[in-house]
């Protein structure tokens, strides 16, 4: 048998293979689980406060039966969970520590290959991240997503209908009661988010990077197909180890330019770009904010899912999943580039290429939109870019020239949005300062601000909004995210005041602040940045060290990696 790093482990016959053996023999494992096969870590991010992960412990014993079934030694592990849903002030200021949470339990522990179980948002990102800086063989057995919402007759969609549902009771054309009611039947199983937001987009990306078995990212999690998913990803990941098949052989700038095409013809979030940007920096593949537009922006859409369409992820399994896309879309990928099963897409989608529904994955010689994808934005209020997702916005205000309506903080958006004496009509452009990697801190998904009531009684459902936040990938609405450089470090952003004009123009890629250079240059001379929301903690060294989001917004000292390599014993 080849020797595998956790015989530096389990291999010693010394004092130290003594204390590496005997503590985990408490456990009650017999002496040839030491007996120098595969040990394969499962990276949990479990948690009951992560409730889009809260089924993986399940998921996590069948994916050891297929460990143990090929002669592996499975051992699963908890790292910090990123819930979307509680975690405050936002999962996003947490990724980064939970890619280190990733990294340096994957590397400290005598493991050979390594499954990772996600979920919800950030937990997908984070454990790549971290898998990525150490490059061991790697899986991912995505969650999958719940069953869709049904409430009152119609299926409604994770975050998209609490969007719209909030309007709605803000306008009073539905009931407090009705809302409320509205909450469980929008969560009725397992499983993340079901509309093609940021956890179905993560998912997607997995399986187009070739870091999953072929077809995982759609499976609801609770079809017992999720469970064979799991099972197969266990046994493969044995095999992955003997063929020492490391993830940096499957990440690729092949991959990543699948990963950037498929996500435009799925309508995926614009959250993709911050995670996959960094994850692309951890295993060194040079990728910018004009990638995602010369690739992606071509790339017709052919999934009908919500936010941008009508369908969910459930649907969208039925209709095929995610191997349709991938063939329907052969010629613009790299099909032979290696994935997690030794081979390329073209092979592992054979006989799995049928569109079973054409309202839900449309077929590329009839797209739903003929260009999706992301485009980036540059201009003097976005020097190193900004991003909008056309296929969600209003084809109406995609060339808009408004009036700035400013607010400072998310505070000041709160306390000023519903003022009726605010002066702000639709035509306006509305626009939210600090909510960036540095200023809020962490990116929020706040960049979809809510309407003002007094645009919404007016049966006005859309206006340009523009901010240096994100926005969840469920919503939708002409909004302009990401704007780099961001307020809090002193971009345009920041001097960007009320009744100053704003030129959008998507088709040219323009974001334009129409006041002179020399106005903004006097404006900026007497800016002052915000003081630090912390002096001290996780937090402190995230605001000095993080990256704007044209570059991923991971921190400084985090990008590259450091391999498996440890260099002393524990004692
Ligand atoms: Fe977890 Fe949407 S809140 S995936």
């Amino acid at each position: 048998m080849a020797k595998f790093r956790s015989s530096d482990w389990f291999g010693k016959t010394d004092k130290m293979g003594f204390i590496y053996r005997s503590w985990m023999k408490n456990q009650g494992y017999p002496e040839d689980m030491f007996d120098g096969r595969p040990v394969i870590g499962i990276c949990n991010t479990w948690s009951e406060l992560t409730p889009c992960n809260a089924h993986l412990r399940d998921i996590a014993e069948v994916v050891k039966r297929g460990v143990y079934e090929a002669g592996g030694f499975p051992l699963e592990f908890p790292i910090m969970s990123l819930g979307e849903t509680l975690l405050k002030p936002t999962a996003m200021l947490f990724r980064n520590l939970a890619s280190m949470d990733a990294e340096e339990s994957i590397r400290g522990n005598p493991i050979d290959g390594v499954v990772l179980l996600t979920g919800c948002d950030k937990t997908t990102p984070s454990t790549v991240m971290g898998a990525a800086s150490v490059d061991l063989p790697t899986i991912v057995v995505p969650g999958g997503p719940m069953l869709n919402g049904k409430f009152q007759g119609q299926d409604i969609g994770s975050g998209t209908h609490v969007w719209k549902f909030a309007a709605d009771v803000k306008t009073g054309k539905m009931l407090q009661e009705d809302y409320m009611f509205a909450e469980s039947c929008m969560s009725r199983s397992a499983g993340h988010c079901m509309t093609m937001g940021t956890a179905s987009t993560m998912a997607c990306m997995v399986e187009s990077l070739g870091l999953t078995l072929p077809g995982a990212a759609a499976i609801p999690a609770v079809d017992s197909r999720k469970k064979v998913l799991a099972h197969l990803s266990g046994r493969r990941i044995v095999e992955m180890v003997k063929e020492d098949l490391r993830i940096s052989k499957v990440l690729t700038r092949e991959a990543f330019e699948n990963a950037i095409k498929v996500n435009a013809a799925v309508g995926g979030s614009t959250n993709l770009i911050i995670h996959l940007t960094a994850i692309a920096g951890r295993i060194g593949v040079e990728l910018n904010l004009e990638d995602y537009d010369d690739l992606g922006s071509k790339i017709p859409l052919l999934l009908n899912l919500m936010p941008s369409g009508k369908y969910l992820m459930e649907d969208f399994f039925y209709a095929g999943g995610l191997p349709v896309i991938l063939n329907e879309l052969r010629e613009h990928l790299h099909m032979h580039t290696t994935t997690v099963t030794g081979k390329g897409h073209a092979e592992n989608i054979v006989g799995k290429i049928k569109s079973y529904n054409p309202e839900v994955i449309a077929p590329i010689s009839n797209p739903l939109i003929k260009e999706g994808g992301i485009a980036v934005l540059k201009g003097n209020l976005a020097e190193n870019g900004a991003v909008i997702k056309p296929s969600a916005a209003s084809p109406e205000l995609m060339v808009h020239r408004g009036r700035a309506v400013v607010f400072e903080t998310i505070e000041d958006y709160h306390a000023l949005v519903d003022d009726p004496d605010l002066d702000i009509d639709e035509t306006c452009i509305m626009v939210l300062k600090n909510v960036g990697p540095v200023g809020y801190p962490g990116m929020p998904e706040v960049g979809n601000m809510t309407l003002p009531k007094k645009v919404l009684e007016k049966g006005v459902v859309d206006m340009v909004r523009i901010s240096d936040g994100r926005m969840s990938g469920t919503a939708y609405g002409t909004v302009v995210l990401h704007v780099s450089p961001e307020a809090a470090i002193g971009g345009t952003l920041a001097v960007v005041q009320n009744g100053d004009f704003i030129e959008l123009d998507v088709p040219n890629r323009r974001l334009h602040l129409d006041v002179s250079e020399e106005e903004i240059a006097r404006r900026k001379q007497n800016w002052q940045r915000p003081a630090p929301v912390a002096d001290r903690g996780y937090v402190n060294m995230y605001i000095k060290h993080v990256q704007q989001a044209d570059k991923g917004a991971d921190l400084d000292f985090l990008v590259g990696g450091s391999g498996d390599k440890v260099s002393r014993d524990s004692h």
